[in-house]
């Protein structure tokens, strides 16, 4: 991720925090028409949900330039999705529904390379993410 890239996503975290709930109806909305399949995987409130995954992304715009402390968290957060029964081919779309959401409620605002920084970060979180359930130990 280029130096560029970091203080765009910096710059535009505010809007998107202001936008949080709607941005998250959207990309639920979005994951769940994609496939409907993930709905049942989902047992908490919506909207408590969407709270923590803006928290997560507080997290990670708070510290791209340390990125490397966040790993272990991300590993076990990787972990529990495990156990949520997230696979790692359903990453793709998680991603793809949030940055789809964010492009929706920015509207104009949500140019090319924002879209492109963003899909950095939520894809690099993914990434570690997904090391840390490979790493789980499996049962043959
Ligand atoms: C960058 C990727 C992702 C991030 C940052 C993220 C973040 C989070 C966070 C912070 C939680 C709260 C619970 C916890 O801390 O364990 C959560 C729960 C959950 N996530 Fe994710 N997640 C990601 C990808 C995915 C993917 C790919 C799926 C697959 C559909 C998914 C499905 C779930 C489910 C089912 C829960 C539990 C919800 C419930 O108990 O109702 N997540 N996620």
């Amino acid at each position: 991720m280029t130096p560029a890239q970091k203080q765009l996503v910096r710059d535009s975290f505010p809007s998107i925090a202001a936008l949080s709930k709607p941005i998250s109806m959207l990309f639920y909305g979005r994951l769940f028409q994609i496939d409907p399949a993930l709905r049942p995987m989902f047992k908490q409130d919506i909207e408590v949900q969407g709270r923590k995954l803006m928290d997560m992304l507080t997290a990670l715009t708070t510290n791209l330039d340390h990125f490397d402390d966040l790993v272990p968290m991300l590993k076990a957060l990787g972990q529990r999705h495990a156990g949520y029964g997230v696979r790692p081919e359903h990453y793709p779309l998680v991603t793809k529904s949030l940055i789809w959401a964010f492009a929706v409620a920015r509207d104009r605002d949500f140019y090319r390379q924002l879209r492109e920084a963003w899909s950095t970060v939520v894809e690099m979180a993914a990434t570690v993410m997904k090391d840390g359930d490979a790493e789980l130990p499996r049962t043959p």
